[in-house]
């Protein structure tokens, strides 16, 4: 059963209604996270990832609570990972530099950790699916969640759309998305083995559904 709870904010969803709240603990006023979702099934479907993930020491977002339509998570202080990028970018810092390199790696290595516990347990090949960069939060450890849209597919399906998304952030296609994109790429094929032309592929088919779904926007 749910503790009695109080919002405190919402934050930008397109999918669900998320909501920052405070709960009464012990006396202890505690931050928590409510996450109210739109069908029974995607709720089942972000608690059976959840679960999954943290018996298998992922870094994911604790339960706390849930009834109806609803989850309480854990609150993740730290920085969603489109704001890590978009500090990076207005600092210039160069993306050969470790400094960017390592949150590349974070990411890759957290969906690393995913495709291969996904594949044990389903003995399915699964991607994330939805790799938009306010579904990554970056404190001492890069921590995922949103898991409606994981689906089977390839490592280079979810790749393909991390680069297009990362192209497309506003400002887009700077100088610094490119080079950006250019090393992630490379970490992508050498250090984590994605086959070239599937990303490549993948990236670019990302790229026109983004295109799309902007032109259409603009329409309106
Ligand atoms: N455990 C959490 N801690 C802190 N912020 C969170 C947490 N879960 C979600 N958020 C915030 O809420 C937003 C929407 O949550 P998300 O689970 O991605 O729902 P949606 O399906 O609506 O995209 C995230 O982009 C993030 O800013
Ligand atoms: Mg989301």
């Amino acid at each position: 059963m749910m503790t009695p709870i109080e919002r405190i904010e919402k934050y930008k969803s397109k999918k669900n209604h998320v909501y920052a709240v405070e709960f009464s603990s012990n006396g202890e006023k505690k931050r928590a996270v409510l996450k109210d979702f739109n069908s029974i099934e995607s709720k089942q479907q972000e608690i059976f990832y959840l679960q999954l993930l943290r018996d298998h020491n992922i870094k994911v977002p604790k339960i706390l609570d849930q009834h109806d339509q609803m989850i309480l998570l854990e609150y993740l202080a730290g920085e969603l990972l489109l704001e890590r990028i978009i500090n990076l970018e207005e600092r210039q810092i160069d993306p050969e530099l470790p400094m960017v390199k390592e949150v590349f790696n974070q990411l890759l290595s957290w969906l690393g950790q995913f495709y291969r516990i996904t594949e044990n347990v389903l003995e399915k090949k699964m991607i994330f699916g939805d790799v938009n960069f306010r579904n990554f939060i970056i404190n001492d450890h890069l921590y995922g969640f949103d898991f409606e849209d994981c689906r089977e597919g390839s490592p280079e399906e979810d790749g393909g759309a991390i680069c297009a998304h990362l192209l497309t952030y506003y400002p887009e296609y700077t100088s610094w998305k490119q080079k950006a994109c250019g090393v992630l790429q490379s970490i992508m094929i050498e250090d984590f083995h994605y086959e070239k032309n599937r990303l490549e592929k993948a990236t670019n088919y990302y790229l026109d559904i983004i295109k799309e779904r902007r032109s259409i926007f603009k329409k309106k």
